[in-house]
Order: C-alpha cells, then structure tokens, then sequence
C-alpha cells in the first residue's frame, strides 16, 4: 500500500483489525520502524482526535510529527491548472506538495468538502492533488468524502466490543444545527460492507447517502423499526446528499435517547453535540464506547503507518 486514501485500501479487514489489536496490545513494540523519518500533518481544518492521535502513533513508531495549520498558516493554495494566480491564491499545488514531500516521509493531509459544489467535492482535488504532486505516500485524515482513519478505528471497536458472530450494526442519521459532511458516514458505510456484521442505515427522507456508496445496504426511514435488535447504534449527522449541503430536516425525534437505544452499545465519532444529536443519560452511561473509539484512532493511525513505513 503506498498511499491510504479510502477503506477501500484495506485488502483485508479481518486481518487489519487484528494487527491492530496486537499493537494496542504492545504499542511500542515497532518503536525503532519510522526512526529518522518524518510524517507532516497538513490541517486545512480544525481537528482534536485526528491531530493528537495521528502524532502520538507516528510517535510510538518512532517517526518526528511537524504539523501545519494550512488555512491559517500557509501561503493559500492553488489547485486549477492553468489559472491566472491574480486571486487570493499566493503557490501552485505544484510546488507545495514537490515541496513538502522533500521535507517528509509521508504526508497526511485533512481537507473538509465545500458542501457547495458536489462536482468539486466528489472530484477529491485536495487528495487527488497530493497523491499527483506529492513524491511521498499520502495518508486521508478526512477528505471531502471520506474519514477512512474513523472507519478502520470504528471497525476495530465493533470487534472488540462483541462475542456475536455477526452483530447487528445500525448507522442512525440525527439531527443537527450545521451542514455537516459525509465523511464520516460515507466510510463507516463502506467498513461496515466488509465486515460480518448485519448493517442497516437508518435516516429521514431526503438524507440517503450516495447510492454509489449505500449499494445494497438497506435504508429503513422508521428509526425505531432500525433499531430492533441492534448490538451497535452509530449516530451521525450528516447534510443532504440530493439537495447537496442542505439541512432539510431538524426534527429532535431523531435524537438518540436511552429508551431508544436499549441494550445496544452507542457510537459517534466526536465531536457530538449533547441533547441534540444524542442525550446525555447515552453519553454518560456504560453503553457509550466514544471514549474508546477516540482511543483506538491511535492504533488505527498506528497500523495505517506502519504498513506504508514497511514499504518505503
Ligand atoms: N473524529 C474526528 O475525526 O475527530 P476530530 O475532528 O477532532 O479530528
């Protein structure tokens, strides 16, 4: 694997989960592998578990973390080719990534979607401009489509939180104030596709997914009816995909509450929103595993590492 764009370049994810159990296990066990090697992680929006976790793996690895805020930080970037540079634009994708890939060993680089533009977003030009330009591996720490870190993470905490043999896992859409991406979903959707897990999608009218993406996963507009029988209930908020970027829909009875969610385990990816995307009584109670979640993005990020390192 020389970059790591999407879930789809897990091969496998049975045995990727439990490589990355053996590192939790013993996370400094490969301490020496990126000794001498750099990893720079590029923030073109802001981050709490993604920046931490990614350093402190490369840091378990032995590898020397630089960061760099790019909105705030950097000469704004140019992605066309062929413009005019007469804009707000200051240096060419061109030349930023030759240039920063003569500073690192691997480049992760986090770029939220527009909302705006679905031709653009769906075009991944921020990832895609890296992986062109870029001499070195690229890492995805959430581009305008996926957070393919959170649904390797995710998988791995399905696994360990169940004894089932194929546990039913339900993505539930709930409400929210902002238009927020569908990164999250959209990678959480397609870890589940390779898992041995009975997966429904549950969401209102107007908020399926990519068809692309969703394929034969079935969508249930009733969410009580989803959730019958659920292991896990993985909240998300997520905008319109048909009405690209809209907030359609705001009704706080889809909100996840301990009634709801009976004997099930509750997932999100943080940040979440209390008492509006899901009750405190969920939250603060010993089915939430967000904490833990937030805890194996290390060693999600630890293996994705480790797997381009081996290959330099
Ligand atoms: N879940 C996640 O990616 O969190 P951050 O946005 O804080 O990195």
């Amino acid at each position: 694997m020389k970059h790591y764009s999407s879930i789809h370049d897990i091969e496998n994810i049975n045995s990727w989960i439990e490589e990355a159990k053996t590192i939790k296990a013993n996370p400094l066990k490969h301490a020496h592998l990126g000794k001498h090697k750099t990893i720079g992680l590029l923030f073109f929006n802001s981050s709490l578990r993604t920046r931490l976790s990614t350093q402190k793996a490369a840091l378990n690895l032995g590898m020397n973390p630089i960061v760099m805020n790019v909105s705030g930080d950097a000469w704004g970037i140019e992605f066309e080719n062929g413009t005019i540079m007469n804009g707000n634009t200051a240096e060419h994708i061109k030349e930023a990534a030759a240039v920063v890939s003569q500073y690192c060993d691997i480049i992760a680089v986090r770029a939220f979607p527009t909302l705006t533009d679905k031709v653009k977003d769906e075009s991944e030009y921020v990832m895609n401009s890296f992986m062109q330009y870029a001499s070195v591996p690229i890492v995805n720490m959430e581009s305008a489509t996926g957070h393919p870190l959170q649904g390797l993470t995710d998988a791995i905490t399905i696994s360990e939180n169940t004894k089932k043999i194929k546990p039913k896992v339900v993505l539930s859409w709930a409400p929210h104030v902002k238009a927020l991406p569908h990164a999250v979903a959209n990678s959480f959707v397609q870890a589940m596709q390779k898992m041995d897990v009975e997966f429904v999608i549950t969401n209102p009218e107007g908020y399926n997914l990519n068809p692309q993406i969703t394929g034969n996963t079935p969508i249930i507009s009733n969410q009580n009816d989803a959730f019958k029988n659920a292991d896990f209930v993985y909240a998300k908020n997520w905008s319109s995909y048909q009405e690209y970027g809209q907030i359609l829909n705001t009704d706080p009875n889809w909100m996840i509450t301990k009634t709801k969610l009976g004997n099930a385990k509750f997932m999100h990816c943080l940040p979440v929103r209390r008492n509006l995307v899901v009750e405190d009584a969920v939250l603060d109670s010993k089915n939430a595993l967000v904490i833990e979640q937030a805890n194996n993005r290390t060693y999600a990020a630890q293996l994705v590492l480790k797997k381009i390192l081996e290959k330099l």
